[in-house]
C-alpha cells in the first residue's frame, strides 16, 4: 500500500528565533565620581575588577555605572579613599523605559503618507534608518544614492547615503554615527543632516558620504538585548565567552596603544589586529576606493558635548592643529547658537581634553588618509541623562550637530 508522504520541508518546523533575554538595569545607577589627582587610579581598579563600568570622564570626574549588589562595597570602597561622588541616575531602568515613547499609530500613519518612517521625535530602529536611505535614493535620485559598503558582523548592510549635486571640484566630506552601539542620539542626528541637507539640496556645497549606522548589530542589540552595549557583536574568540570590538579601537593607526585592550570582555578591547572587524575594513576599503576629495571627516558620538580632534592616541597635535582648534572653536560657536539651549562644547585634541585612546577613526583618517578636518564630536549632553538622552532632545541635539556640519563644509570649501 502506498501511503503518501508529506514532502520533508512542509514537516520540518521553522526553527523559531527565540529572543535572548532583555537585560533589565533595575536598582543600577549612574555616579559622577570627583576624581582629585591620583584618585583617578581608585575608579580605574574599580572599573578593571568589574565593579563598576566607566561611561564616559576625564581626570576630574569620572561617571560609572554601579550595579545593585555592588552599591554598597563601591561606596564604602570610595568613602574609606575620601573620594567625593554624586547619584546621577537613581534607577536606571526607569530612566531607559521613560527614554524613547514610540507612537507605532503615527509612524504607519507617516509611512502611508511619506513612504518612510523616520521622523525626529523618536529613536528608531536600523530598518527605519535604512528604510529612509533607500526613500531618499528612490525619490531623489538625482541627489541622493545609497550603496552598501560591506557587511557587518551578523550580515546587516553598511548603507551609505552620498547626496551630490554632482559638481566638479567640490569638497567630499565623510560623516557617520552609531560606532559605538548605546550612542543613540548620534544615528538620530546623522539622520536628521541628511534630512536637512536633502531638504537643501539647491545650497549643496560639498558631495556628503553619509553613514548614519557604522554599527548596525550592536546598535540593534540595543533595542533588543541590551540598551547599555557599546561595541559591535563579534565573537573574536573560539569558546570564549564574550563578544564584541570597541569599532573605535579599531582602526589601523597607532592601532593596540593607550587606551585600549588585549582582553575580550573590556569595553575598549581592539579587536585580533588592524581592521579586524568588517565594520571598519569596510570603511577602509570604501576610501582605498574612492577618488573622492575628502576634506572633512566627521563621526559623532555622544556624551559629552565635545569636539575633539587628533591626535586621541597621545598628548600630541598635528602640525596643524591650529586650524582645527580654530575651526573646532568657530563650530562650537555655530552649535551654541543652534540648538536653542545655549549648549557649550568643549574643543581640544581628544587625548587631552577627554583620555587617550588609540585606533579611533579620527586619528585613522588624519594620518592615513590625510583628511585635513578630523574630528569626532561628542553631543548631549554633559551628564544628566548621559547615553540615556530623552527622546524629546533629538531634535535639538541635532540641530547643533547640523550647525558644526555646515561650519565644517564652509571651511572645507576655502581650502
Ligand atoms: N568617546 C570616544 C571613544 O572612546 C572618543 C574618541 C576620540 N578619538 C580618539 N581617537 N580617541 O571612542
Ligand atoms: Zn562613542
Amino acid at each position: 500500500i502506498e501511503t503518501e508522504v508529506e514532502p520533508l520541508d512542509a514537516v520540518i518546523v521553522k526553527a523559531v528565533e527565540i529572543p535572548e533575554e532583555k537585560i533589565t538595569y533595575e536598582g543600577s545607577q549612574l555616579w559622577r565620581v570627583n576624581v582629585a589627582g591620583e584618585q583617578v587610579d581608585f575608579v580605574n581598579y574599580l572599573q578593571e575588577t568589574g565593579e563598576v563600568s566607566k561611561w564616559t570622564g576625564n581626570d576630574s570626574a569620572v561617571d560609572v555605572l554601579v550595579r545593585p549588589d555592588m552599591i554598597p562595597r563601591v561606596s564604602r570602597f570610595l568613602r574609606e579613599r575620601e573620594v567625593k561622588y554624586d547619584v546621577i541616575i537613581p534607577d536606571l531602568q526607569q530612566a531607559i523605559d521613560q527614554e524613547n515613547p514610540v507612537d507605532e499609530e503615527a509612524l504607519e500613519e507617516l509611512a502611508g503618507r511619506k513612504g518612510h518612517r523616520m521622523e525626529w521625535t523618536s529613536y528608531h530602529h536600523l530598518e527605519d534608518i535604512h528604510g529612509y536611505l533607500d526613500y531618499l535614493s528612490e525619490t531623489y535620485p538625482e541627489i541622493c544614492s545609497v550603496m552598501s559598503i560591506g557587511n557587518s558582523v551578523e550580515g546587516r548592510p553598511l548603507k551609505v547615503l552620498r547626496i551630490s549635486r554632482g559638481e566638479p571640484n567640490v569638497p567630499a566630506i565623510w560623516i557617520d554615527g552609531g560606532i559605538h552601539a548605546r550612542e543613540w542620539i548620534s544615528p538620530a542626528s546623522v539622520t536628521y543632516i541628511i534630512n536637512y541637507l536633502v531638504e537643501n539640496s539647491d545650497e549643496l556645497k560639498a558631495d556628503y558620504y553619509v553613514l548614519p549606522v557604522v554599527n548596525p548589530d550592536g546598535y540593534e542589540y540595543t533595542f533588543r538585548g541590551d540598551r547599555l552595549w557599546r561595541k559591535n557583536r563579534s565573537s573574536p574568540e573560539k569558546g570564549g565567552v564574550c563578544i564584541g570590538v570597541d569599532l573605535n579601537r579599531n582602526f589601523g593607526y597607532r592601532w593596540g596603544g593607550l587606551g585600549t585592550s588585549k582582553q575580550p570582555c573590556r569595553e575598549i578591547f581592539a579587536g585580533t589586529g588592524p581592521f579586524s572587524e568588517p565594520e571598519t575594513a569596510a570603511i577602509k576599503n570604501f576610501f582605498d576606493a574612492s577618488a573622492a576629495d575628502f576634506k572633512g571627516y566627521l563621526t559623532f558620538h555622544s556624551y559629552g558635548q565635545y569636539i575633539l580632534y587628533p591626535w586621541g592616541y597621545d598628548r600630541r597635535v598635528p602640525p596643524d592643529y591650529a586650524d582645527l582648534e580654530r575651526l573646532g572653536q568657530q563650530s562650537a560657536q555655530a552649535m551654541k547658537s543652534a540648538g536653542g539651549s545655549g549648549s557649550i562644547y568643549t574643543v581640544g585634541n581628544s587625548a587631552t581634553t577627554l583620555y587617550a585612546a588609540a585606533g579611533g577613526a579620527d586619528d585613522w583618517a588624519k594620518a592615513y588618509l590625510k583628511i585635513k578636518y578630523a574630528y569626532t564630536i561628542e553631543l548631549r549632553d554633559k551628564g544628566k541623562h548621559g547615553f540615556i538622552l530623552p527622546a524629546n532632545y533629538i531634535i535639538p541635539t541635532a540641530k547643533e550637530a547640523l550647525a558644526a556640519v555646515l561650519t565644517v563644509t564652509e571651511a572645507c570649501t576655502k581650502l
